[in-house]
């Protein structure tokens, strides 16, 4: 057995120079074990020959797939996710179509921790809360957070794009990272006790969730599952929600549209705008992780103001089918997800009822933030404008080019106008596959929510069937 010692917990760099050499040098994964830190011995090779020979191993084709995996499984907090990589590089060898294979108990292992990877980072997005303090320099915003997973260093630029006018510091048991305003760095693990445990943000925070805590949708197993019970003792509003929870029944009764608090003066400039950084032309994305964390830092309209988050598209990389929307709706807005409302509902219905397989397709909208007006408790859907859609077609440009999709699948008129730069007459157009300039073949079609919309029962049945023949047909031309 070899152990190798790496020089982190997230030593990527590391993992791969070593595991380039071992697979080279041909030796198997039950006869390696990685570590981390100082304590252990590094033997890679059995001796001073063997280890000059790995300085010269030649980097290693692999699928992209593979390397996306590696990039986010390395964060998990599991100790044998290392051993697992170097079992995955191993297995590519002779299995080259492996990491397509999810019932593969590897490939599902994997897949299922880079999902938790994934939560982790989405979570310390929602639930980090700075606190302020001053140093030298002046003011600086301190928060202390403890993540399920160690995304620090995966998140740290997301607040760097959020909060890019302040000076703040993110403090973790795996290490800090440090904004000075135009460089991200970071720093040794950090105690709760180096954090301040205060300020009077903490009660703008509880004013604020109190204040959009509806009583009368209160689901409390969806709520814990959504902000769970680990991240509470570091929320300043989390010591409001079994007091909430206990009263919600009688607040929804004595619930009158009541006015918002406004919005104190620091949390204004929280939300102030900012230059987007992500989304000029020397800042392609070049994954999909990569366009999707772009996507929830962009400032290319205003529409993100009133959004509670970007939706970005959804889907393996190489979908044979994408399906371009409009805009997220409400249900979508608050999960973060897309087609996961009553249009979602009907739309899955009908790629299921056209032998498509949603989970195989890539899902996404000309518009990634939910436009909508507030009419009492609810948000109404407002369609986006021109503008709109033409400054997010950046993004949709991005995930054609990355996705390579045999077909796109556009419904309804803002998402042809998204797809074929012109606004389309989608009665006329839909059911046949349009060429645009630059070779990609788009097919119109209706959007599932004016079926939902539709009054008259005999229309209705009209349209559902045109809509499931426009889909029997985006199933031909992808196969
Ligand atoms: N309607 C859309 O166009 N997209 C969604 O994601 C949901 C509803």
């Amino acid at each position: 057995m070899r152990a190798i010692t790496l020089n982190s917990e997230i030593d990527l760099d590391g993992w791969k120079a070593a595991s380039r050499a071992l697979r080279a040098s041909g030796i198997p994964p039950a006869e390696v074990r990685f570590v981390t830190g100082e304590a252990v011995q590094t033997t890679l090779f059995g001796s001073d020959d063997e280890a000059s020979e790995a300085g010269e191993v030649a980097a290693l084709v692999v699928p992209r797939a593979f390397v996306e995996t590696a990039a986010d499984l390395i964060l998990h907090r599991a100790p044998d996710r290392f051993d697992l990589m170097y079992r995955l590089l191993w297995r590519l060898r002779d299995e080259p179509d492996l990491m397509r294979v999810a019932s593969d108990p590897d490939v599902a292992a994997a897949a299922e921790r880079v999902k938790n990877v994934h939560r982790a980072a989405h979570k310390m997005k929602a639930f980090v809360r700075f606190r302020e303090t001053t140093d030298e320099a002046g003011e600086r915003w301190v928060a202390w957070f403890e993540p399920a997973h160690r995304v620090l260093e995966k998140t740290a630029p997301f607040f760097a794009r959020r909060f890019s006018t302040m000076r703040w510091s993110i403090l973790t048991p795996d290490g800090a990272a440090h904004w000075d305003g135009g460089r991200l760095s970071f720093g040794p693990p950090a105690r709760q006790d180096e954090a301040p445990q205060e300020d009077e943000v903490e009660d703008f925070w509880r004013t604020y969730y109190a204040s959009t805590f509806n009583p009368a949708r209160l689901r409390t197993r969806m709520m814990q599952s959504e902000m769970p019970k680990r991240y509470w003792k570091n929320l300043p509003e989390a010591s409001l929600i079994p007091e909430l929870v206990a009263s919600a029944g009688l607040r929804t009764e004595g619930m009158v549209s009541r006015a918002a608090p406004q919005p104190n003066e620091k949390f204004v400039r929280l939300r102030a705008p900012t230059v987007d950084r992500t989304a000029t032309d020397d800042m392609v994305p070049v994954n999909l992780p990569a366009l999707a964390s772009g996507v929830e830092g962009c400032r290319r309209c205003p529409l993100w103001r009133d959004a509670t988050q970007a939706v970005c598209g959804q889907g393996p990389a190489g979908a044979r089918l994408m399906i371009v929307g409009e805009q997220p709706g409400d249900q979508e807005d608050l999960a973060g997800r897309p087609f996961i409302g009553p249009a979602g509902r009907v739309l899955s219905d009908a790629l299921n009822a056209a032998g498509i397989d949603r989970a195989e397709s890539y899902l996404t909208n000309a518009v990634k933030h939910f436009k909508h007006e507030p009419r009492g408790k609810r948000r109404l859907h407002k369609t986006p404008n021109a503008g709109e859609v033409q400054a997010c077609r950046w993004w949709l440009d991005h995930e054609r080019k990355l996705v390579k999709p045999r077909l796109i699948l556009a419904l309804g008129a803002t998402a042809g106008l998204a797809v074929l730069g012109r606004k389309p007459a989608v009665q006329v157009e839909r059911g046949k596959v349009i060429e645009t300039p630059d070779g990609d073949r788009v097919l119109l079609t209706v959007h599932p929510s004016y079926l939902l919309r539709l009054p008259d029962p005999e229309l209705r049945r009209r349209e559902q069937a045109a809509f499931a023949a426009d889909l029997q047909l985006a199933r031909i031309e992808t196969r």
